[in-house]
C-alpha cells in the first residue's frame, strides 16, 4: 500500500494559527533501546514519539533479547536484557542508523556483537569507522565480511571485557559519541572521548545514565570522561524524553512562512538558538518562553540583512543539518541571495531539484552548497520524499505554494514526525493522507 500527502497550498497567505505540541525527540528516545542493555533492571520511558523508527528499534532490541513493550501513549517499558543474544537481526539492523548505537552496550555487556552495516536516510555514505576504531582502542577485535554488498561486522571484546581508552574523534559524530560513551559505562577503567559531539540528546542520555549509577562527566562539552563500573539500576526512575528540537524547528520555519499567530509548545527554545537567530535576521517576529516559541505575522516581506546571508550546517550548537532542508524552503521566500553550506553529509541537497520545479531559484554547487535567490512564488507539484527531513521540506513547500501538491513516500516523514497531518490540520493547514491499495 502506498501512502502520500495531498496538500492544498496557501499561495503564501499567512493563515495558520493555534498551538502545535511538539513530540519527544526521536534522536534521544531511539538510543535508550541501546542504553537498556547497560541495566540490571528495566525502566519506563515517557514522552516517546509515536513514530516508525521507535517501532523499528524496539523490534531490533527485542530480537537482541531485550524486553521492549509499548505500555501506553508515548510510554514504553524497556529492559532488562533476557539473555545473551549478541547477533543483531540483519534486516532490522540495516533499516535505521540508530541500530549502530545498540552495538556499544551489547558489546560491553556481553563481550561480543555481530551486526550488518546500518541503514538510515540516504544522505551520504555514513561510514562507521569511528565506532570500529573506538572499539579497537578499547581492546576489541573487529572483523568485517562483505556478502552481496552487505557488510557484516563481528566485534569481540578482550578477555575480561572492554578496556577504557582515550579516543580522539576525527568527526564529532553524534551517534558515535553516544555509543562509545555507553560502551565505556561497563568497560574496565576510564574512557576519555575527545572532540566529542555536544548535541542535547547526548546530554540527556548521560544525565539519565548518571542518575542510575554511571560515572560520566563532560557530556555537552568536547571532552567526555566515563569511569567503567557495574550494571546500572533505574530503581523505578522513569526516563522522560526531551522535546524534539528538529520537529520544533521544522514547525517554527513553517509558522514563519505561513503563520498568522502560531505557538509551538513543549519545546526547548534554547536548543534552537542557531535557527531562531537566522530567522530573526530575516525579519521573522518570534518570541520565546521557557517551553514555547510564538511566531506572529509581521505583515512585511522577509529580507536578508544587507541582501545576503550565509548559513553553514555544523554540529550542535551550530545550525543543525537536519534543519537545512526546511531552511532552504524558507529562504526561497526571502528577498535577497542566501547561501547554505551543508558540511555534515555529502549528499543532502538532492531534493533541491524538486523545489526548483516548483519555481524556486536555487543553484547547487559540488552538492554541498546551495545558492538561493528569493523571493520566488512556488507552484504546487507532485514530489517524492527522499528522506525524512527533505520530505518535511516538501510538505512545507507544498503548504506554501499556489495550488495542489502531492508528497509521496509518506513513510519517510512518518519515521520522524508522528501524525504530522493531524497536527498540521490543527493549526489550519490543508493536508490529508491518501492511502492507495495495491
Ligand atoms: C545523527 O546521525 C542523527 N541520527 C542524524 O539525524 C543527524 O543528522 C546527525 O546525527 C547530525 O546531527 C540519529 O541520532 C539517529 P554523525 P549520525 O555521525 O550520528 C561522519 C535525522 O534526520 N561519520 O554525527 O549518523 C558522518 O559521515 C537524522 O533525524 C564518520 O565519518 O551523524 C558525517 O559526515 C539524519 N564516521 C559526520 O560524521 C563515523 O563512524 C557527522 O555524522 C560516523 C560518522
Amino acid at each position: 500500500m502506498e501512502e502520500f500527502f495531498r496538500i492544498q497550498g496557501a499561495g503564501g497567505k499567512k493563515t495558520l494559527k493555534g498551538d502545535f505540541v511538539v513530540s519527544g525527540a526521536k534522536n534521544a528516545a531511539l538510543k535508550m533501546f541501546g542504553a537498556a542493555f547497560l541495566f540490571a533492571d528495566g525502566f519506563e520511558m515517557r514522552n516517546v514519539p509515536e513514530i516508525e523508527d521507535i517501532r523499528s528499534v524496539a523490534a531490533l532490541a527485542e530480537k537482541s533479547g531485550l524486553t521492549a513493550k509499548r505500555v501506553g501513549e508515548g510510554k514504553w517499558q524497556v529492559g532488562p536484557a533476557k539473555g545473551e543474544i549478541w547477533k543483531m537481526d540483519e534486516e532490522l539492523s540495516r533499516k535505521i542508523r540508530a541500530s549502530i548505537v545498540l552495538t556499544g552496550p551489547i558489546l560491553s555487556r556481553f563481550g561480543k556483537v555481530e551486526f550488518s552495516f546500518p541503514g538510515g536516510c540516504n544522505i551520504g555514505k555514513r561510514p562507521i569507522d569511528q565506532f570500529l576504531d573506538g572499539y579497537r582502542a578499547m581492546g576489541a577485535k573487529v572483523s568485517e565480511v562483505e556478502q552481496e554488498k552487505v557488510l557484516n561486522v563481528t566485534i569481540t571484546a578482550p578477555k575480561g571485557g572492554l578496556r577504557g581508552a582515550e579516543i580522539f574523534m576525527r568527526n564529532p559524530s553524534h551517534t558515535a559519541t553516544e555509543t562509545l560513551m555507553m560502551a565505556g559505562v561497563l568497560a574496565r577503567g576510564k574512557t576519555v572521548l575527545k572532540n566529542a559531539a555536544m548535541e542535547p540528546e547526548i546530554v540527556a542520555l548521560a544525565e539519565y545514565l548518571v542518575a542510575c549509577g554511571a560515572a560520566i562527566s563532560g557530556a555537552g562539552t568536547p571532552t567526555i570522561e566515563i569511569v567503567g563500573g557495574k550494571l546500572l539500576k533505574a530503581s523505578g526512575r522513569p526516563y522522560v524524553t526531551i522535546p524534539d528540537r528538529i520537529e520544533a524547528g521544522s514547525i517554527i520555519v513553517l509558522a514563519s512562512l505561513l503563520g498568522k499567530k502560531v505557538t509551538i509548545r513543549n519545546c526547548e527554545p534554547c536548543h534552537l538558538d542557531a535557527l531562531i537567530a537566522a530567522l530573526k535576521l530575516c525579519g521573522v517576529r518570534i518570541t520565546t518562553g521557557p517551553d514555547f516559541v510564538e511566531i506572529f505575522d509581521s505583515g512585511k516581506n522577509y529580507r536578508l540583512p544587507d541582501k545576503s546571508l550565509t548559513i553553514k550546517t555544523q554540529g550542535y550548537p551550530g545550525f543543525p543539518t537536519d534543519l537545512q532542508a526546511p531552511m532552504i524552503s524558507f529562504f526561497t521566500q526571502v528577498d535577497g541571495d542566501s547561501v547554505v553550506f551543508e558540511t555534515i553529509f555529502e549528499s543532502r541537497l538532492e531534493y533541491i531539484q524538486d523545489l526548483v520545479k516548483m519555481g524556486a531559484s536555487i543553484v547547487t554547487v559540488s552538492n554541498n552548497q546551495a545558492f538561493i535567490h528569493g523571493s520566488t512564488p512556488l507552484v504546487g507539484k507532485e514530489m517524492k520524499s527522499l528522506d525524512l527531513r527533505s520530505g518535511m521540506a516538501f510538505v512545507i513547500a507544498g503548504l506554501l505554494a499556489k495550488g495542489e501538491s502531492l508528497v509521496h513516500n509518506a513513510y519517510n516523514i512518518d519515521r520522524g514526525y508522528a501524525n504530522i497531518e493531524g497536527r498540521l490540520k490543527n493549526i489550519g493547514a490543508k493536508i490529508e493522507r491518501v492511502r492507495v491499495e495495491p
